[in-house]
């Protein structure tokens, strides 16, 4: 076990798309290493191998077997993600679960309760909180910069899939059209994890309330694309504030990228002063990444490293420093079920055509 080499030796389980990121910090760490990979396509299970100069698995059970094997990093589909992370957990892993972490709240808790039960290091990779221009905005905020906040407004361009940013193969799309296996719409659950979790991460209180309106294009056959989307939400407490999330697929939009062709903005306005976060995934304007408004003076922050790759680096360096030091990583469990229960009240909202107290989801 890690205790023992004073490493972190993990089993990726899933080689596909998001592997290319999620390895980056397996192998920029000193004391991190992949040592396995499971995977059911066998071309990607011996390309990664191969890559990674690593043992293959087709089967979990086998991977989980190997005691060389400290952690597990999960990156499947999202209707095996509680499966999977249960098994690892039993077998007495650290668990990083990418996400979002299960389809319902009650895989979630079945998760918690089997980590509860194992005792080790059980979080979920949600590397929009990594994003270095994310943390500096959260910093500002800390500091005073711009007063209480008082709003959060996240935008998000979807572009021209074809000839510009990743290419993501066709396998990769079709489990996330059908909201069986991704647990909601490949936009506003898959995605949309990341956009609640920003939408919770610069208000120091609860979502209590959300409405939402989603397009839904039905391809037939349980395939689905959930855009465009227009979903707002209040928070808790004495103040009245709220927060808004418009997501737009633009078809014929170059949006200029190294990954998924998206670019994601945040506004958080104070009482006092506005912060802006111009970039994310893609670039689409190539403005500084994060622009201070105050006091009648703009202020560019140009030097904060913005390449999307850190936000994932950084995740699992969180990840093997608190198996290491023995501590929880970011997302903890109870964080991440605050934002899952977010995420599904706003599925829920749309679908019944009404405002949702996010308590209602239990
Ligand atoms: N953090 C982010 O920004 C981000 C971005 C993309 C994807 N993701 C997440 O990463 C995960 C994977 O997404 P992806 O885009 O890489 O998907 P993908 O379809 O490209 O890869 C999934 C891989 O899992 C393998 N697989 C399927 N069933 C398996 C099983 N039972 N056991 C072992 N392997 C199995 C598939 O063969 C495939 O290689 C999802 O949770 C997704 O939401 C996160």
């Amino acid at each position: 076990m890690a205790e023992h080499t004073g490493r972190v030796r993990v089993g990726i389980v899933g080689g596909g798309r998001i592997a290319d990121l999620n390895k980056i910090g397996w192998l920029a760490h000193e004391r991190g290493e992949i040592v396995a990979v499971c995977d059911v396509d066998a071309a990607t299970r011996d390309a990664r191998a191969a890559e990674w100069s690593c043992r293959a698995y087709a089967d979990l059970d086998d991977l989980l077997a190997d005691p060389d094997v400290d952690a597990v990093e999960i990156l499947t589909p999202h209707h095996l993600h509680a499966d999977q992370a249960i098994a690892a957990l039993d077998a007495g892993k650290h668990v990083s679960l990418q996400k979002p972490p299960t389809t319902t709240l009650a895989e979630l808790d079945a998760v918690a309760a089997a980590a509860d039960r194992a005792g080790t290091v059980c979080r979920v990779f949600e590397n929009f909180s990594s994003y270095p221009p994310h943390r500096l905005a959260r910093r500002l905020v800390d500091e005073g910069e711009i007063g209480d906040v008082l709003s959060v407004r996240i935008v998000t361009a979807g572009g021209r899939g074809e000839g510009q940013g990743w290419v993501v193969p066709p396998e990769a799309n079709a489990w996330r059209m059908d909201p069986a296996l991704c647990g909601g719409g490949m936009m506003t659950f898959d995605h949309g994890f990341h956009c609640f979790q920003m939408g919770r991460l610069f208000v120091d209180a609860p979502v209590e309330r959300v409405h939402a309106f989603i397009n839904v294009v039905d391809f037939g056959d349980g395939l689905q694309i959930d855009a465009p989307a227009l979903i707002s939400w209040r928070y808790g407490g004495p103040l009245p504030r709220f927060g808004s999330w418009e997501l737009v697929a633009s078809l014929e939009l170059d949006v200029l990228s190294d990954y998924y062709v998206s670019d994601d903005r945040i506004e958080i306005r104070g009482n006092r002063g506005i912060i802006w976060v111009n970039r994310c995934t893609g670039q689409l304007l190539q403005e500084p990444a994060v622009v201070l408004y105050r006091d009648g003076e703009v202020r560019s922050f140009h030097r904060v490293e913005s390449d999307w790759a850190a936000s994932f680096r950084d995740c699992t360096f969180d990840f093997i420093d608190a198996v290491l030091e023995g501590r929880p990583a970011q997302l903890t469990l109870a964080e991440a079920r605050e934002t899952l229960a977010f995420a599904l009240a706003a599925q829920l909202a749309a679908a019944e055509g009404r405002e949702v107290a996010v308590a209602e989801l239990g």
